[in-house]
């Protein structure tokens, strides 16, 4: 049985099986106690040996240690001890793999974080990398199911890709030429000869063939893995990371921001119900205060302002940025964390950011200077969101595509669509890895995913 199912159960006396990883052991004269976690909850289930009553099992006890995976048959029993209602009283032991004390390097201490970068591939084994992996699934449950229950289709975007979603040429290449004798025609490479006949990439963004299938069902979302050769060595970036996109047809920009901000507070919620041992133990270890904090998000509308605004705002801020403020710049990092943390206290929706500094798929505004951008902005984080309406009108998204130096015949059925039964079109982008640090309160984004890419690291 399952520990997380035991702990359901009534200490009545009965007998039953529960394997696991050992993390403590205490032993004294007559008895033997060890505690096991089987990754099913954060609480162990401690085991006890009456050494006097079963004398045949004295051979495993000597194996027991952390980090050993155990197979355990006995009587469930109330517990004495404080911390746990029930115990299991073993009449059967089995260590199925011991531990050497003298190598394991798990053992029962602190670890920073940095360390266990170091061992992911034994990290789950404790506490908080296994909460957070129970709180990630449960999002990923929590995001498909919202977009289930609202008629949003799942649609598998190519993660090898000819296009560059944002036209950024932030991309990782794909190929399978020799990089030691690359095949060259007329001074470039020959990209004929590559395994897809063209040049290859991974996606960083699954939004422009998603937009193809909301132009023929309506609404739509992915939810995969995305690229991103930034070279940017921050808590929040990942060079592979997950994105949950919707994208919807006959919306605009409002609607647009209704559905980002329902969307977030059902996931939030969902969270909350569903997860609160895992929760608590954040709430206490991690982020103090954080459980109420997202209550309180959830309660609250989230403010929307203009990116005129924001800079306004900014630009009266009493405090020095590094990055001084002007219309016209990207927002960064220390002011998104400003309007969030100190003028809202809470998450923002900017929106009307320069055409200049957004992607080209952005709908022009009749002002020609901004496009109907939408980013949500929370606090510890900042962009958590990036969306916008996308731009509808052929001759315009043609322009902007040269504009921003991009060729229009790699775009060539991405403008279709504005060829063919155009609509009102708006989406957005989730960081999934984001919404897993927002929800646990873990400050690196290198701790919410088993294992992290980032530059100059890809191991395991
Ligand atoms: O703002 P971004 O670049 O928007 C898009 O990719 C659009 N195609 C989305 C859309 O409209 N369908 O990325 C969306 C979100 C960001 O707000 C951020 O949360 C996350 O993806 N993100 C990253 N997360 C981790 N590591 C990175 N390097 C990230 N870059 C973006
Ligand atoms: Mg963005």
């Amino acid at each position: 049985m399952r520990i997380r199912e035991i702990f359901t159960l009534e200490p009545k006396k009965q007998i039953l099986a529960v394997e696991g990883w050992v993390r403590t052991k205490r032993d004294t004269k007559n008895v033997c106690f060890f505690e096991l976690n089987d990754g099913s909850c954060l609480k162990n289930f401690q085991i006890v040996v009456d050494k006097d009553k079963t004398p045949h099992l004295a051979p495993e006890l000597t194996k027991i240690a952390t980090g050993a995976s155990v197979r355990a048959e006995g009587e469930l029993a109330a517990s004495p001890g404080s911390g746990q209602n029930s115990e299991l009283q073993a009449h059967s032991l089995t260590v199925l793999g011991e531990s050497p004390a003298d190598s394991y390097p798990l053992q029962k201490k602190r670890h920073s974080f940095e360390f266990l970068r170091e061992i992911a591939h034994l990290r789950p084994r404790t506490n908080t990398f296994g909460a957070v992996a129970r709180v990630r699934s449960a999002l990923a449950f929590a995001i498909h199911r919202f977009f289930q229950e609202n008629g949003f289709l799942y649609i598998h975007t190519p993660i090898i890709t000819a296009s560059d979603a944002e036209g950024a040429g932030e991309m990782f290449q794909v190929t399978t030429l020799p990089l030691e004798n690359i095949p060259r025609k007329d001074g470039k490479i020959d990209y004929e000869k590559d395994f897809f006949g063209k040049q290859a990439r991974l996606t960083v963004s699954g939004q422009l063939e998603g937009e193809t299938y909301a132009a023929a069902l309506g609404k739509i979302y992915t939810f995969g893995p995305t690229f991103r050769a930034e070279n940017s060595n921050t808590t929040r970036h990942l060079s592979e990371f997950w994105m949950v996109e919707p994208e919807m047809a006959f919306c605009d920009i409002d609607a647009n921001m209704d559905t980002a901000e329902e969307f977030l507070k059902y996931i939030l919620s969902y969270i909350l119900r569903r997860c609160g041992e895992d929760m608590d133990f954040f709430n206490l270890r991690i982020q103090p205060g954080i459980i109420d904090n997202l209550k309180r998000v959830i309660e609250t509308p989230f403010r929307r302002i203009t990116y005129t605004e924001a800079v306004e705002v900014l630009q009266k801020a009493p405090t020095a940025f590094e990055f001084p403020v002007s219309w016209g710049i990207d927002l960064q990092s220390e002011h998104e964390k400003y309007l969030t943390e100190n003028v809202y206290g809470g998450p923002v929706i900017v929106t009307g950011y320069p055409r200049q500094i957004k992607a080209f798929y952005m709908k022009l505004n009749a002002d020609e200077k901004t496009v109907r951008a939408m980013d949500v902005l929370v606090p510890r984080l900042g962009e958590i969101i990036g969306g916008s309406q996308r731009e509808d009108r052929l001759d315009i998204l043609e322009k902007r595509l040269t504009d921003m130096g991009l060729k229009k015949e790699d775009y060539w059925w991405y403008l279709d669509l504005r060829r063919y039964g155009t609509v009102p079109h708006s989406g957005f982008g989730l960081g999934f890895d984001r919404i897993v640090q927002y929800v646990t309160g873990m400050a690196n984004i290198r701790d919410v995913i088993p294992y992290p890419r980032t530059a100059g690291s890809a191991e395991f």
